[in-house]
């Protein structure tokens, strides 16, 4: 099955096209990836020092459709202005259909990204993508309304124009299935670690989620991100940490004590909360005179304060997790989202999972770790296997923001 993937949540707007076979139920599942684009806006949300909703929709409306051109073009689809035989005839059928679509209506305010679509549809061959994409899926929430909007009306326009089936996806699914084609055996634990999440979610079979817990303010990527912040350091700050925290650890010397605490790591429950540590690390930053000086930090010096962090919220997550573990009896770990790029957290986990020869853990494939469209066209294609396929309309696909995965 051939699977064109959309993923627009948050910053990232990602466009994939893969061929999926097998069964994932059965274990016989493949995927080859015929093309995948991901474009980060980070660099624009940069000196906002988060994302800015309305700037990420403008920039996914704007990006959406040289992202699926690339694609088809790599996936060796002609696309051409050139004159064809019968093009009247076609210009006649898609002005048609995009009417009795109400296409205009469902761009809305969008009029250059509907212009844009018109333009971009017009020069595409419909019989040659309707044989070329069997599926399109895309991610309906949880994200940010306004940037989810994009590319979900870019889909249904698509999949209406084009007479394709549409899949909406999960976002945390995704992250969730971003370890596929790797075994996943049940009952599985998934730790979802990124920007906008942190949850532990239960998994006794396909299909069936269980939040058990998840963090009761800031998401762990976004105390990375604060923390950072403060330490005067660039937007992502999770990789600016990591790099930090790594330096220190490589010196010799020893460090000198600087304890961050460890909040609700003793608590009976799964929840975390990540904005304790970010106000300790702000309070001792602020304890000392020199605290700021010709702009740069220096007491405590800011590898301290990168490492320290590191470990205090990689205890945090290491003990809550295979607390999990212990309980249900787990036999895959899954660690998804961008904060898995972290190669301390990574390495704190496989340690720690030697001591559990019945336990594994999947780590998905960089590419797949943060915010992408394959493990979004991975999700949509499980679907076919796990779920009893009752008609939806969706016409009226919608953005949910709030999107739970129970
Ligand atoms: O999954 P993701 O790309 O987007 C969301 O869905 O949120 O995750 C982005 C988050 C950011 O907060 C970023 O700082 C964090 O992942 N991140 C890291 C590292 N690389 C990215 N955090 C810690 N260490 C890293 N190496
Ligand atoms: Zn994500």
């Amino acid at each position: 099955m051939n699977i064109l993937g959309i993923e627009t949540s948050c910053d990232e707007t990602a466009v994939c096209f893969v061929k999926c076979t097998g069964n994932p139920v059965k274990n016989t599942f493949e995927m080859k990836v015929v093309g995948n684009e991901v474009y980060s806006q980070i660099k624009l949300h940069e000196e906002f020092g988060g994302v800015v909703p309305m700037m990420a929709k403008r920039e996914h409306a704007k990006n959406l459709i040289p992202l699926l051109r690339k694609i088809l073009l790599a996936s060796g689809l002609q696309i051409s202005h050139e004159n064809r035989e019968s093009e009247q005839e076609l210009r006649e059928c898609l002005k048609k259909k995009i009417e009795e679509g109400n296409l205009e209506e469902l761009f809305g305010r969008e009029k250059e990204f509907f212009g844009e679509f018109v333009r971009f549809v017009e020069q595409l061959d419909a019989t040659e993508i309707k044989n070329k994409i069997d599926t399109i899926a895309v991610t309906e929430g949880p994200g940010l309304e306004p940037a989810l909007w994009m590319g979900i009306i870019f889909a249904r326009a698509l999949a209406f124009v084009f007479d394709i089936p549409l899949v909406p996806v999960n976002h945390m699914e995704g992250h969730i299935l971003s370890v596929l084609p790797q075994q996943i055996t049940f009952p599985a634990l998934a730790l979802l670690i990124s920007g906008g999440h942190t949850e532990l979610v239960h998994i006794p079979a396909w299909n069936t989620y269980k939040i058990i817990g998840q963090t009761r303010d800031d998401a762990i990527g976004e105390a990375f991100d604060k923390v950072a912040r403060m330490l005067g350091l660039p937007y992502p700050g999770g990789p600016q940490i990591s790099r930090l925290a790594e330096a220190q650890r490589a010196t010799k010397t020893s460090t000198p004590e600087y304890i961050l605490p460890r909040p609700m790591i003793h608590s009976k429950d799964y929840d975390f909360s990540f904005s304790g540590i970010k106000t300790a690390v702000l309070y001792s930053l602020r304890k000392n005179p020199s605290y700021v000086e010709d702009g740069l930090l220096h007491e405590p010096a800011p590898e301290v304060v990168a490492k320290e962090f590191e470990d205090a919220v990689t205890d945090v997550l290491l003990t809550k997790t295979f607390n999990a573990i212990d309980e249900f009896a787990i036999k895959t770990l899954i660690i998804g989202g961008g904060v898995v790029s972290n190669s301390f957290i990574r390495s704190r986990f496989e340690e720690k999972i030697s001591e559990y020869p019945k336990t594994k853990l999947l780590i998905p494939s960089p590419e797949m770790r943060t915010d992408n469209a394959l493990m979004i066209a991975v999700a949509g294609y499980v679907k076919k296997f796990t779920t009893t396929n009752s008609k939806q309309d969706l016409s009226k696909l919608s953005a949910k923001g709030n999107l739970s995965l129970t």
